[in-house]
């Protein structure tokens, strides 16, 4: 309900990703009022949307399912999180993709044709053609618009989360330039991941951090930010660069080709056309996926040019979406496909427990901007969509049930929008440079040291800016310096290479500044 300078919702979510709607879905069931603030103008703008290979179920078998997580991970997920996940999978996937919005997963005769993807013991990931994501997405912003006591407010961003005596009440939302305060009994944050701080990333275009920035900059914790994964096979044009998370752009829109390719029997082959991963990993090409990630990046550095060899799968057959994106973008997959590695997902963030609650009261994160601990440091492969889901649901019931709260409002002022638009586009490529040539996929100590420096003083650029100005691009910037500090300190502060966190020596002679 509004009215006119202000909102007040019982429970607000911020995002519209799976997570976000599984929150709304599990408050509403409560019978809370939710209301939805979301970015997006399009389903495309989340990255679920996105999503390609799957989400993965416990099947018959948690136990493995477990196993399987926590020896992606490296060992580092957490136990206790896992247990969630896996005990309430099938529940979850049952309850709400099958008997409240009525997917279609791909059968075969009276079975689901189960997926298998990198470091999965079995196949266990159900799907729909190469582009779940989409299929479940629609279906459920859809359920979502036609339920009585949700709201979706569409092209709306959280600029910042309003705070008393330690908690969280709500946030302020910007539409169009205009600010309203929205009061909230519960606020819960699933703004997704971090791809617009990386020079190549399968993210959607708006993935700026900015739950993770609201939530630190309220006092919130965060953990386990330097655990940024890689996908190891985005397309990227054959004699580009592609190296993109070494800093350099190579000015083709990447996309991801699904792990769930190699599932099939796909083979990365490098410039001399030579096999190369049973080189690295007794499982070969359905090693974990940073193991993979780390040596399609090596081949590219010592030969050249990595494909996708495609032909011991029926590609066209077996993924349309796929071939199709292929033609449409005169990849001759024939031939295999150019990979290279690229931003993919934010294993940590805001740090919740297993309701999904966060340290500061009444504020939630779910989703990707959540550290929930399942994935540690390293993630595997169709298990975020299903954390969202999971985690989207038990936060949004626990969510439900205070009434808003009226609470004072940070002034924000409005003036010359022109020039922060232009400053954000330029200091957004100073942002990507940075975070690509030292918190990419392989790190030195003195380079994450020269980041954080960079960072500092783009912050302090920024900082100045922020609340004299309150356009949207500004803010999106400063959730990105914010978060973007975040990862290059966690990563600073790691001695250990783990999963996804990769030290490399020294060089021999310094670079130069
Ligand atoms: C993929 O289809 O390869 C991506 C799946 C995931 O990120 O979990």
């Amino acid at each position: 309900a509004g009215d006119g300078d202000c909102r007040e919702t019982d429970v607000l979510v911020v995002g519209s990703g799976i997570a976000g709607l599984a929150a709304a879905l599990g408050a509403a069931r409560e019978g809370a009022d939710v209301t939805v603030a979301t970015k997006a103008t399009r389903p495309a703008d989340a990255s679920s949307w996105w999503a390609q290979g799957g989400i993965a179920v416990a099947r018959d078998d948690p136990a493995q399912f477990k196993a399987d997580i926590l020896t992606a991970s490296d060992g580092t997920a957490e136990s206790d999180a896992v247990d969630v996940l896996v005990e309430n999978a099938n529940d979850a996937v049952e309850d709400v993709l099958l008997d409240t919005l009525g997917i279609e997963f791909d059968a075969a005769g009276a079975e689901y044709d189960f997926g298998r993807e990198a470091a999965h013991d079995e196949p266990r990931i159900l799907h729909v053609d190469a582009s779940t994501g989409k299929h479940v997405h629609v279906p459920f912003l859809d359920h979502l618009d036609s339920r009585d006591g949700v709201t979706i407010l569409e092209d709306t961003a959280a600029l910042e989360l309003l705070t008393h005596e330690g908690g969280v009440r709500g946030a302020m939302l910007e539409r169009d330039g205009e600010v309203t305060p929205t009061f909230a009994g519960a606020t819960v944050l699933a703004t997704g991941g971090i791809g617009d701080l990386y020079p190549r990333s399968t993210n959607p275009d708006g993935s700026t951090g900015d739950g993770v920035a609201m939530a630190a900059l309220a006092g919130a914790d965060v953990a386990d930010m330097e655990y940024v994964q890689f996908h190891p096979t985005v397309y990227a044009p054959a004699d580009g660069d592609g190296n993109g998370d070494a800093g350099a752009t190579d000015g083709a829109d990447p996309f991801l080709v699904s792990e769930a390719v190699r599932g099939e029997g796909a083979v990365l082959r490098n410039a001399e056309g030579d096999r190369f991963m049973p080189d690295y990993h007794e499982d070969a090409e359905l090693a974990p996926r940073d193991v993979v990630a780390r040596a399609v990046r090596s081949e590219r550095d010592a030969t050249g040019d990595v494909v996708l060899d495609v032909s011991p799968v029926d590609f066209a057959e077996e993924f349309p979406d796929l071939a199709a994106t292929c033609e449409d973008r005169g990849v001759e997959w024939t031939s295999g496909i150019p990979v290279a590695p690229a931003e993919h997902f934010l294993c940590g963030g805001i740090a919740v427990d297993s309701r999904g609650r966060a340290s500061l009261d009444r504020l939630y994160a779910v989703g990707e901007c959540a550290r929930t601990g399942v994935h540690g440091a390293n993630r595997l492969a169709s298990t975020s969509l299903l954390e969202g889901l999971v985690w989207g649901l038990r936060a949004g019931e626990d969510a439900a049930g205070r009434p808003p709260e009226r609470v004072e409002v940070p002034e924000l002022r409005d003036s010359d929008p022109e020039l922060p638009d232009a400053f954000a586009s330029e200091k957004f490529v100073r942002l990507r440079r940075a975070m690509g040539e030292c918190a990419g996929l392989r790190r030195r100590p003195s380079e994450l040291e020269r980041g954080r420096a960079v960072l500092r003083r783009l912050k302090g650029e920024v900082d100045a800016y922020v609340r004299t100005r309150t356009t949207r691009s500004l803010y999106e910037l400063r959730s990105a310096t914010v978060t973007a500090l975040l990862v290059m300190r966690a990563a600073s502060e790691n001695d250990r290479s783990v999963g996804t966190h990769t030290l490399v020596e020294e060089p021999a002679e310094p670079r130069a500044e």
